[in-house]
């Protein structure tokens, strides 16, 4: 399945912890867009949908969240609780976001501006363009 799990280099003192973050070196892609979702409700799932050409890097800042990956074939899921780690999302996978902890924060790294013709947002629709 076309994700990854990317572990960032932590620069680490007594004063804390610094990631950094570059265009087309730990980050595969040139970022276009940053976006960032929190406030949300353990019992309300996000995402549900996949990209046709889309890259993004998922990064939880704060608390945990789980993520549901399935490239029509199988599916892959993954708890993220630390901001040192990544979760790389290919093209063509659909995403479901789901057991939000209190005080989630998630940061994406996207490798395209907005665009909602880009999105595929019903399940079947997303098998269909898979044979396609
Ligand atoms: P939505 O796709 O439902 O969020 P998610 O699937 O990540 O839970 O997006 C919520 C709203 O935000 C929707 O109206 C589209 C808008 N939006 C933007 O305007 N720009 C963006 O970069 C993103 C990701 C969403």
């Amino acid at each position: 399945m076309n994700y990854k799990i990317l572990n960032f280099t932590v620069f680490g003192d007594v004063r804390g912890s610094l990631i950094s973050l570059e265009s087309n070196k730990s980050v595969p892609f040139e970022i276009k867009r940053v976006y960032c979702i929190y406030g949300t409700n353990p019992e309300q799932d996000r995402g549900k949908h996949s990209h046709k050409e889309l890259e993004q890097i998922v990064v939880c800042l704060n608390g945990s969240c789980s993520f549901v990956l399935d490239d029509g074939k199988k599916r892959a899921i993954l708890t993220l609780d630390r901001p040192d780690v990544g979760l790389y999302i290919g093209k063509n996978i659909w995403r479901e976001m789901k057991n939000f902890s209190e005080k989630c924060v998630i940061m994406v790294l996207a490798s395209e501006y907005y665009d909602e013709k880009e999105y595929i947002r019903d399940y079947g629709e997303f098998l269909k363009c898979l044979e396609s």
